[in-house]
C-alpha cells in the first residue's frame, strides 16, 4: 500500500496558493488522528488567546463522527495542559426534531459524552437546539437561537463536517445561502447514513433544526473536516465544482477563511491528486505512470496496447511521452505490470519461476491466516481466493475478528429460542425469550441476548467453513473485546485486542496473512480490526517467523481497490463463482435486508457478484485476459509502512 502524501504542514488560510481546479484552501493529513490534532490546536490557541485578553470565545461545533478526536485531544488539552473551557461560549449546529434531550442518539448527549461532561465549561454557556420544542414553535425558537448567537458576539469559529448529500450542519441540498436556523427536512441519504446509529432507517427522524448556512457563514473563520473514501466525491464536488444549493457546502467557497482539513482518503478524488498530470508538472515514477496509462486507457476506452502518442498528448502526459522512447514501450510496460498481478494460485505456484508471479512458490505448502472482521467477510470478500487456497493444499485458518453480534435481528433470536424450547424448555431461553420482549428501542441487548446472537454468527460461519473444507480446529473467534459494548458505538481500541490479534499470529506463525483493507469509514469496525492487525504487526515485525509473512489485503463489500492499485487479480470460473454464492448463503441471517445495508439494497452475495464481475471486465477492457471474475489484493509491506 501506497503512502505518497506526506502530512502537509498546517497552514492559514490566508498562506493558501490556490491549485488549479480548486476553489477553498485544504489540507491533507495521513490519517484523521493527525489532522484533528492540528484542528484541537487551532481551537486551544484561540480559547487561550481570548482568554489572556479577557475575551469571551464563541465556538459553533458539530457532532458526527468527524469532529470526535478534536473533542478527544481538547479534553487531553484541558486535563493535562490546563485549558480551561471557563471564557468558551458554545453553539451546535443542529439537533434531530422531534429528540428528547436524555435519548442516547441525541446530539446532546452527544456533546456531553465526548465534551462538555469532561471540562470545565459552564452549563449556562452551552447551546445546542432543543429536539423537544413543539413544532409551533420552532420558528419562535430559531429566531431566538440566531439572536443569541449575534448576542454573544458572533462566532468566532465554527468547525463543521460534511454529509454525503453536501450538508453542512443539517442544510441539505435546496438550502439558500442566505438561510437562518430553521426546521428542516432530512434528505434520504442522510437518514440511510444514520440508519445504524438508530438500528434500521425507520427509526431515524424525518426532521431536525438546524442553523442556517447564513449562519454558518458569518463564523469569522470556519474549518470543515472530512474523513475516510465515502467523502472523497462531495468533497471533490465542494472543492472544485460550481456554487451550487444542490451541494450546499460549496457556499464555502465564498467564505473568506475557510479551510477543509482532509485525509488522504477523502483528499483522494481531488484532481492534484488523482489525476496529477492535469493540473502540473509530475514526477514520473512507476506507480504514477502506471496509474496514468490504465487511467488513459480507461478515458480513452481503448485497449492499453492500443493507445497512441496523440492519446498522451491530448490528455495532458506529453512530458511523459517525452521521457520515454514512444508510447509503445510505455504500454507494453504497463500491460505487463497488469499481466503480473494475475494468477490462479494465490498461495504460489509450486516448482513454477516466481519472479513475475504475486506469490512465492516456496514454501509450497503455505500456512494462512484470512482475517475477517465479522463472521461473513471472508467468504464475500475472498471466497474464490479462500476456495483455491484450500483445494491447493494451504492450511488455511479462519480468524474472525468480531462476534458481529450486533447485526443479529431479535427475530432470529426468538427463532433459535422456539426451536430449543419446542424441544425441551430450558430456563435460559425462557429468559432470552423475556429479554427480547421486553426490550424498548434504546435498550441495549442483554449479555445473554448477544451470547445467542454470536454463536448464531459462530453456527453460520462453521457452514460455511466446512462447506469450503476446512476443519472447525482451523476456525478461530476472537471476539474482540473492544466491538463487545452492545450497542453501535464501539469501545476505542485496546491492549487486549492488540495481545488477543498477536497471539493468534505467533500460534500459526502464517506465510501469508489475508485482511480486510477497508478505509472508507474511519470509524468502522472494519478500519478498526486493520487497526488492530497494523499494530501487532508492528510489535510482531522483528521476530524470525515474520520473515516469512507476506500481507494482502482485501476490501469488503463496498469498494474494491482501483485496477492500478491491485497487486494480485485472482479469476474465478463460472463454477467457483457458484461455489462462493453458497457459502456466502451460509451466512442466513445477514441475507434479506440485513442493519446495516445502507442504500444499497442487494444482497452481500449480489454486491459480490457484480464487484468480481466489474473488475474482470475492467481487466477485458484495458485489453488482457476474460474471465468471469476476480477478486482483487494489494500487497501490505508492514517493514515499510
Ligand atoms: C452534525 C452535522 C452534520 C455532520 C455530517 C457528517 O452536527 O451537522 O452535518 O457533520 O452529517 O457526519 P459524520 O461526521 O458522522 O460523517
Amino acid at each position: 500500500m501506497k503512502t505518497d502524501i506526506q502530512s502537509i504542514q498546517y497552514q492559514p488560510a490566508g498562506q493558501f496558493e490556490a491549485t488549479r481546479f480548486e476553489k477553498v484552501h485544504n489540507v491533507i493529513f495521513n490519517d484523521s488522528k493527525q489532522g484533528s490534532l492540528q484542528v484541537a490546536r487551532e481551537i486551544s490557541n484561540l480559547i487561550r488567546d481570548r482568554s489572556n485578553k479577557g475575551q469571551k470565545c464563541v465556538l459553533g461545533l458539530a457532532t458526527g463522527s468527524s469532529p470526535v478526536k478534536v473533542y478527544e485531544e481538547l479534553v487531553r488539552l484541558h486535563r493535562e495542559e490546563g485549558l480551561s473551557f471557563q471564557n468558551v461560549v458554545t453553539f451546535n449546529l443542529d439537533e434531530y426534531h422531534p429528540m428528547e434531550r436524555s435519548n442516547i442518539q441525541s446530539y446532546h448527549y452527544f456533546m456531553h459524552q465526548h465534551l462538555f461532561d469532561h471540562v470545565d465549561i459552564s452549563e449556562s454557556n452551552v447551546h445546542i437546539p432543543d429536539g423537544t420544542v413543539p413544532s409551533h414553535k420552532v420558528q419562535e425558537y430559531c429566531k431566538d437561537y440566531e439572536r443569541k448567537i449575534e448576542e454573544a458576539g458572533g462566532l468566532d469559529f465554527q468547525l463543521l463536517g460534511i454529509g454525503r448529500t453536501g450538508h453542512i450542519g443539517f442544510n441539505e441540498p435546496g438550502s439558500h445561502h442566505n438561510s437562518a436556523t430553521r426546521d428542516i427536512t432530512l434528505d434520504h441519504v442522510t437518514r440511510i447514513d444514520a440508519a445504524s446509529t438508530f438500528k434500521g432507517v425507520e427509526n431515524v427522524p424525518r426532521k431536525a433544526i438546524t442553523m442556517g448556512i447564513g449562519t454558518i457563514k458569518k463564523a469569522k473563520r470556519i474549518v470543515l473536516l472530512a474523513w475516510g473514501q465515502n467523502k472523497a466525491e462531495v468533497i471533490r464536488e465542494t472543492i472544485e465544482g460550481k456554487i451550487s444549493s444542490e451541494v450546499p457546502a460549496t457556499y464555502l467557497q465564498e467564505h473568506e477563511n475557510t479551510t477543509f482539513v482532509l485525509d488522504k482518503e477523502a483528499a483522494a478524488l481531488l484532481t492534484r491528486i488523482d489525476t496529477p498530470w492535469l493540473v502540473r508538472n509530475c514526477d514520473w515514477t512507476k506507480d504514477l505512470t502506471h496509474k496514468a496509462v490504465v487511467w488513459l486507457s480507461q478515458k480513452q476506452e481503448k485497449p492499453i496496447l492500443q493507445l497512441t502518442d496523440k492519446d498522451y498528448n491530448d490528455t495532458g502526459m506529453s512530458d511523459l511521452l517525452s521521457s520515454e522512447q514512444s508510447s509503445y514501450e510505455i504500454n507494453i510496460r504497463t500491460f505487463n505490470r497488469l499481466q503480473h498481478t494475475i494468477t490462479g494460485w494465490p498461495g504460489g505456484k509450486p516448482n513454477a519461476d516466481d519472479t513475475n508471479r504475486p506469490e512465492r512458490a516456496e514454501p509450497e505448502k503455505k500456512k494462512v491466516i484470512i482475517f475477517s472482521p465479522h463472521p461473513d467477510d471472508d467468504v464475500i470478500s475472498m471466497g474464490g481466493t479462500f476456495d483455491r487456497l484450500v483445494s491447493q493444499g494451504h492450511e488455511v485458518h479462519i480468524v474472525y475478528q468480531t462476534s458481529g453480534n450486533i447485526a443479529v435481528a431479535d427475530h432470529e433470536v426468538l427463532k433459535a429460542a422456539e426451536v430449543a424450547n419446542l424441544i425441551g424448555p430450558t430456563e435460559i431461553f425462557a429468559q432470552v425469550t423475556q429479554d427480547i420482549k421486553g426490550k424498548t428501542d434504546k435498550d441495549y441487548d442483554s449479555v445473554l441476548v448477544r451470547k445467542v446472537k454470536g454463536s448464531i454468527r459462530r453456527s453460520e460461519s462453521y457452514g460455511a467453513t466446512r462447506y469450503l473444507g476446512i476443519p472447525d480446529s482451523q476456525v478461530h473467534f476472537l471476539d474482540l473485546p473492544f466491538y463487545e459494548t452492545g450497542t453501535i458505538k464501539k469501545n476505542p481500541l485496546g491492549k487486549e485486542d492488540i495481545d488477543m490479534m498477536m497471539g493468534i499470529i505467533e500460534e500459526i506463525k502464517p506465510h501469508q496473512i489475508y485482511a480486510a483493507g477497508d478505509l472508507a469509514d474511519p470509524h468502522g469496525t472494519h478500519r478498526v480490526c486493520l487497526e488492530a492487525l497494523f499494530a501487532s504487526l508492528d510489535i510482531l515485525k522483528s521476530k524470525p517467523f515474520m520473515k516469512e509473512c507476506w500481507v494482502w489485503l482485501y476490501r469488503g463489500a463496498w469498494h474494491e481497490w482501483e485496477t492500478h492499485e491491485i497487486e494480485m487479480a485472482v479469476p474465478m470460473s463460472p463454477a467457483q463463482v457458484l461455489r462462493k454464492r453458497k457459502a456466502i448463503f451460509f451466512h442466513q441471517t445477514q441475507k434479506d435486508g440485513v442493519m446495516f445495508q445502507g442504500e444499497d439494497l442487494r444482497e452481500f452475495w449480489v454486491r459480490a457478484e457484480d464487484r468480481n464481475k466489474e473488475t474482470a471486465l475492467r481487466y477485458q477492457s484495458l485489453g488482457l485476459a476474460s474471465y468471469a471474475a476476480m477478486e482483487a489484493f494489494v500487497r501490505y509491506d508492514f517493514n515499510k509502512e
